[in-house]
């Protein structure tokens, strides 16, 4: 049993306000919010995989508040703490390869954080090929994940996640992260890559398709 949900349910109704004040200490989100949207200024139809119970969709839908969301995970919490506009999100309980059945090519702008370092070694190169299929001809992929360190922000980090959600985390080096992604999406693909707030743990990357030029107005932060 994992003991995270058990004792944020202790929290009752601050349970949200703890969350947000507990992630805080690990990464800002809002930052990598603005980020993105610098980045990547304009999006209508995104989607974003492994949203958990829905801190990061927040931002996406406060980001592009003309865009339409999804929002999936494999967890059945899905999108559990969203608040904000709920009209143009949605949130399913699926995995992105049953997603990229029913729409494939479908996403201008795919979001993909904190997740990796959850997923089995085993199982990341077809997570980010299926990722892959469901980005749009002239899409994007951001993502972001915890690089490990030998520093104690990351010993804290690996023990939070490993004692608290109880997953089984693995977390990539700089190079193995970008070694995965470009090995779906070519060599040359990585347009943009900078740290977050408050730890240099935390690293945004920004992925476009070799056939696709970088429009270097998007990307002046
Ligand atoms: C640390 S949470 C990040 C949640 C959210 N992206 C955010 O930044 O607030 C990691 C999430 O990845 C999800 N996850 C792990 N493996 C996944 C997979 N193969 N497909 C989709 N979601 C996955 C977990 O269920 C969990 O909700």
């Amino acid at each position: 049993m994992r003991p995270g949900p058990l004792i944020r349910r202790l929290f009752g109704p601050h349970e949200r306000r703890v969350a947000e004040a507990y992630r805080r200490i690990f990464v800002d989100l809002d930052e990598l919010a603005g980020l993105m949207s610098a980045w990547v200024p304009r999006a209508q139809r995104i989607l974003e995989v492994g949203c958990g119970e829905g801190a990061m969709t927040e931002r996406i839908a406060r980001a592009y508040p003309t865009a339409a969301v999804t929002a999936i995970d494999i967890s059945p919490r899905v999108g559990r703490l969203f608040r904000g506009q709920t009209f143009a999100v949605t949130f399913r309980q699926e995995t992105i390869a049953d997603l990229v059945c029913r729409e494939p090519a479908s996403f201008d702008l795919v979001v993909l954080s904190d997740v990796i370092h959850h997923v089995p070694a085993d199982a990341r190169r077809s997570l980010i090929g299926a990722i892959d299929q469901a980005i749009a001809p002239n899409g994007s992929l951001f993502f972001k994940d915890w690089v490990v360190s030998a520093s104690p922000i990351h010993w804290l980090c690996a023990l939070s996640d490993r004692y608290l959600t109880g997953d089984d985390v693995a977390y990539c080096t700089l190079g193995g992260l970008s070694a995965l992604v470009t090995d779906v999406f070519g060599p040359g693909t990585i347009r943009r890559m900078d740290t977050v707030r408050p730890w240099h743990n935390n690293v945004a990357v920004l992925l476009q398709r070799s056939d696709q030029p970088f429009s270097r107005d998007t990307a002046n932060r």
